[in-house]
């Protein structure tokens, strides 16, 4: 009886077992604000809504933001370690097939944690105290940029998706070629400037398709199928 999973291929599947329950705690939670408290939030009365902003939304958001921590710590591990396995030089892995497929995935990751701890966790905890009572200036507009940063960090985790798993999964194709530098360049630019949007933008055309469950699953399909296209384009 040999247990290979002693090894470090085997601590690789081990960490990638961590990673997908870290992701799945962080990701089901996200997809619970938005597709399910955010609409019952809308219709429910005031009561109900401050009693769950005080019990129910901190117990969730705790599993959401150390959902995301973990989940980018096991994700940067994960890269690490593919390197160190691949036994290529730095420079043939980083323009290698594996790392131009998974990288929209794991810009977008990166930015979405970002999102989690710095715009809407911030944010939440002053909805939280005024929930309970606190004097908090400039509240909707705060609670604004929170639902903003959310809305587009479940459009991404659509995306996100298509591309983590198109590194592990092994999407069909091989993507290398001397466009890696640019394809790498094009993706920070549409995911640097949806994000910009998440962080500046208020109300309007660029906010719009983002506003209801519904348009936020479709603007994530639209961002998988955008992004492919220019993989297959560019490589
Ligand atoms: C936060 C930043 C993230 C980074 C840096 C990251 C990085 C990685 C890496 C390096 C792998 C290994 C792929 C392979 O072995 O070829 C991976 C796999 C995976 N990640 Fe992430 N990830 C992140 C976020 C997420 C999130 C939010 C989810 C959503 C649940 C997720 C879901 C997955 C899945 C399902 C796989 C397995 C793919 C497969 O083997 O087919 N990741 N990730």
């Amino acid at each position: 009886m040999e247990f290979a999973i002693l090894s470090k291929q085997g601590l690789y599947f081990l960490l990638k077992w961590s990673h997908f329950i870290f992701g799945i705690a962080w990701i089901g939670m996200l997809w619970y604000f938005n597709f399910v408290q955010g609409p019952f939030f809308a219709e429910t009365d005031a009561n109900t809504k401050t009693a769950a902003t005080q019990k129910l939304v901190p117990r969730a958001l705790w599993y959401f933001r150390w959902g995301a921590a973990f989940t980018l710590l096991s994700g940067l591990l994960l890269i690490g370690l593919n390197f160190h396995l691949s036994g290529a030089t730095a420079g043939e892995w980083a323009t290698g097939s594996w790392l131009a497929k998974i990288y929209p995935g794991i810009i977008m990751g990166i930015v979405m944690a970002a999102n989690v701890w710095f715009v809407i966790w911030p944010r939440q905890k002053k909805v939280i105290a005024a929930a309970n009572g606190e004097k908090v200036e400039n509240l909707p507009v705060l609670a604004r940029r929170a639902f903003l940063a959310s809305r587009t960090n479940t459009m991404f985790s659509i995306a996100l998706l298509f591309f983590m798993g198109a590194g592990g999964s092994k999407l069909p194709g091989a993507f290398n070629g001397a466009n890696v530098g640019a394809w790498y360049g094009v993706i920070a630019l549409i995911i640097g400037l949806l994000e910009i949007n998440a962080l500046v933008a208020t109300n309007g055309i660029t906010t719009k398709p983002i506003e209801k469950p519904v348009g936020v699953i479709h603007m994530g399909l639209v961002l998988a199928i955008v992004l492919y296209v220019i993989l297959v384009a560019m490589l």
